[in-house]
């Protein structure tokens, strides 16, 4: 089978890309209206982008209309955001801030989830998010125009906040207890519970683990912290 995307509807061509590029992390994004109202809406066209800024990437594309999606209005006017990131237990109420309220209504009100303050830009975070990060708008790079088309807005990191019930003894994220989800095609979704682990051939293989008791846990591990090859 071939596929021309030079030749395809816009809605098809998100199908087939939607449908191949999987699992897609969710950023699940909380911005405030110039007046003050707070937003919640996710993003699987969502990436880390670099660690020197420590910088990530999500793509708000436009409406089957051609408008701009309330979070890019509100970046645009304020220019902070904070990207939690759902775990599996919080699909349900992240699937339903996906919903098209009218601007200024926040889901947060709607669909009754906690927020909990951030202590560098003004948005709230999802209190219950294992992990939150509170980033300020670095550049909006718009591709394409109309409906479908995008704006991909690039956030600098400022800070994280990591619940303690996600860590391991390691003192880093144990993505058995983060239990993140995947977005797959259509409506479907994945877990995080099946993983493997490869040696990668450009670096020294990885030391036998201390027994799990014997590893005092670092709480705020510094970046490189993790054995060679893990990252
Ligand atoms: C899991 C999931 C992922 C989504 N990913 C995107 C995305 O990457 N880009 C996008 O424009 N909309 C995406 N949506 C749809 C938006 O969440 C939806 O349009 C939302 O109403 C936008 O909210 P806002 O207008 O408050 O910004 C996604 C929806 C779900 C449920």
């Amino acid at each position: 089978m071939f596929l021309d995307f030079t030749a395809m509807e816009p809605r098809h061509a998100y199908q087939w890309m939607v449908a191949a590029i999987v699992p897609r992390p969710i950023a699940w994004v909380s911005t405030v209206s110039p007046d003050g109202r707070t937003n919640l809406a996710p993003f699987s066209f969502f990436q880390g982008v670099t660690c020197n800024p420590p910088t990530l990437l999500f793509v708000p594309g436009n409406t089957r209309e051609g408008r701009k999606k309330d979070t890019l209005l509100n970046i645009e006017a304020n220019r902070d955001f904070v990207v939690s990131l759902p775990s599996f237990a919080q699909a349900e109420q992240m699937n339903a801030t996906a919903a098209l309220l009218p601007y200024g209504d926040s889901e947060f009100e709607a669909f009754g989830i906690a927020s909990a303050p951030s202590e560098r830009v003004r948005p709230p975070r999802v209190a219950g998010a294992g992990v939150a990060f509170e980033c300020t708008l670095l550049q909006i790079v718009p591709v394409g125009e109309g409906p479908l088309a995008a704006n991909v807005v690039f956030g600098r990191i400022l800070c994280a906040h990591v619940r303690e019930e996600i860590l391991g003894a390691d003192g880093l994220i144990d993505p058995a207890r983060q239990d993140a989800i995947g977005r797959m095609g259509g409506e479907g979704y994945t877990r995080t519970r099946e993983r493997f682990d490869l040696a990668r051939p450009d670096r020294a293989p990885l030391a036998a683990p201390a027994p799990s008791s014997s590893r005092a846990p670092a709480p705020h591990p510094a970046p490189g912290s993790r054995p060679a090859g893990a990252a």
